[in-house]
């Protein structure tokens, strides 16, 4: 089948990517998905395993830091549209390290932005940057992100989607770069490394290890199943308006320990363990520094003008989260041999 699009999606091997490569190969055979990844510590070609071998579907290992390479890959795939997920993600990586942040984050997103704006002579393409709600700050007890909040980022890591965000509005406005822009709330499902909350106290509480709760674990999260935010993508990619931004949330705020307790009950059962066996593991620890209290998405524009609403009740897709992990032993152990041990003894030391 000829194919009227070419579109270059990075970090397509990571757990949102994989899950927007996924969706955009099988629904859309008549475009042709480029799949570029560095495949750090957090890809994973097996995300994708699925769909290598689709006609519409190639992968490119390589990095966003390198400019002449995307350059050439722009020239000889003919990429006529970009969406742009590849990034550093974890919020106390960025703590204990912010420049590989700053790095692929900021000059990764400006390279992509330059190379769009050489190779694109006209407005029939796209630039679609997915961003994080932690650009807006936190928020105390009351009251939602907007699309109209003023930013406020206060980790390395939301200071770097910022940042990002910032250039890609800068080059719809100075240069009139075709973009589109989605700030989303905390993503959960199949194929999340486990260094953030959920997969981690899944994999804890399955090998009877300590979950570590920062604080008190009185903040709060707004969680949405990761399905829903690749359809959220494919709405914004195909309907959204040109230049502007879109806020997506699962109208689902948890403070962690409910969300850990929970997590707990479903494990009990699933492992035939006795009611409150797993509750005994939590552990409270030092809290993150700086660690934003609580964040909330208003997503009513997106609802109101491209008609998408998440689908998945939390309870139901916890469930069929904890029954991934549960049945892919293999991708656990393989992701969490190795480096991952190092990172985890150094990060969750004493
Ligand atoms: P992830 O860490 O699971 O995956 C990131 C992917 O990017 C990996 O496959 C990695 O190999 C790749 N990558 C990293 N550096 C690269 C580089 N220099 N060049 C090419 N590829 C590189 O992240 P995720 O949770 O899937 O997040 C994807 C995007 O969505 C990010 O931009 C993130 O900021 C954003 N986001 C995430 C969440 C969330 O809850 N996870 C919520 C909102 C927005
Ligand atoms: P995380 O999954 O890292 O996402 P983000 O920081 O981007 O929201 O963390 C979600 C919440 O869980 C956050 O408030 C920090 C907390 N948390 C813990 O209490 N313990 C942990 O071991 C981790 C990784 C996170």
């Amino acid at each position: 089948m000829p194919h009227n699009r070419t579109l270059l999606i990075t970090g397509g091997a990571g757990f949102i990517g994989s899950h927007v490569v996924r969706l955009f190969v099988t629904k859309y055979p008549h475009y042709k998905i480029v799949n570029l990844d560095k495949l750090t510590y957090a890809g994973n070609l097996e995300n994708v395993g699925d769909i290598e071998k689709a006609p519409n579907y190639e992968f490119i290992k390589g990095d966003i830091q390198d400019k002449p390479f995307l350059t050439k890959i722009f020239l000889e795939k003919n990429i006529t549209d970009v969406i742009h997920l590849a990034a550093e993600s974890h919020v106390d990586r960025s703590i204990s390290g912010p420049m590989e942040f700053i790095m692929t984050n900021i000059v990764g997103t400006a390279n992509l932005l330059e190379v769009a704006r050489s190779s694109w002579s006209d407005q029939h393409h796209l630039f679609y940057h997915v961003s994080t709600d932690e650009v807006y700050g936190s928020l105390g007890a009351e009251g939602f992100f907007t699309e109209k909040t003023a930013y406020d980022p206060r980790s390395p890591y939301s200071a770097s989607k910022a940042s990002s965000d910032h250039l890609v509005r800068a080059y719809h406005h100075t240069y009139k770069l075709p973009v589109k822009l989605s700030n989303c709330s905390n993503n959960y499902g199949s194929h999340q490394f486990p260094e953030k909350l959920i997969p981690l106290m899944i994999n804890n509480i399955r090998h009877n290890k300590p979950l570590p709760v920062y604080g008190k674990g009185e903040n709060v999260r707004d969680w949405l199943w990761v399905e829903d935010h690749a359809r959220a993508i494919d709405t914004v990619f195909h309907l959204g308006k040109i230049g502007e931004t879109y806020n997506i949330g699962g109208w689902n705020e948890w403070t962690n320990i409910a969300l850990v307790k929970h997590l707990c009950r479903i494990m009990d059962q699933k492992l035939n363990r006795p009611a409150g066996e797993s509750e005994k593991l939590i552990t409270y620890v030092t809290d993150r520094a700086g660690h934003d209290l609580r964040y909330a998405i208003d997503a009513t524009k997106i609802k109101n003008e491209l008609g998408w609403t998440p689908t998945i009740q939390f309870e139901a897709g916890l469930e069929k989260t904890v029954d991934w992990y549960l049945s892919n032993e293999t991708w656990v152990n393989a992701v969490t041999s190795g480096d991952y041990q190092k990172y985890y003894e150094a990060h969750y030391k004493g």
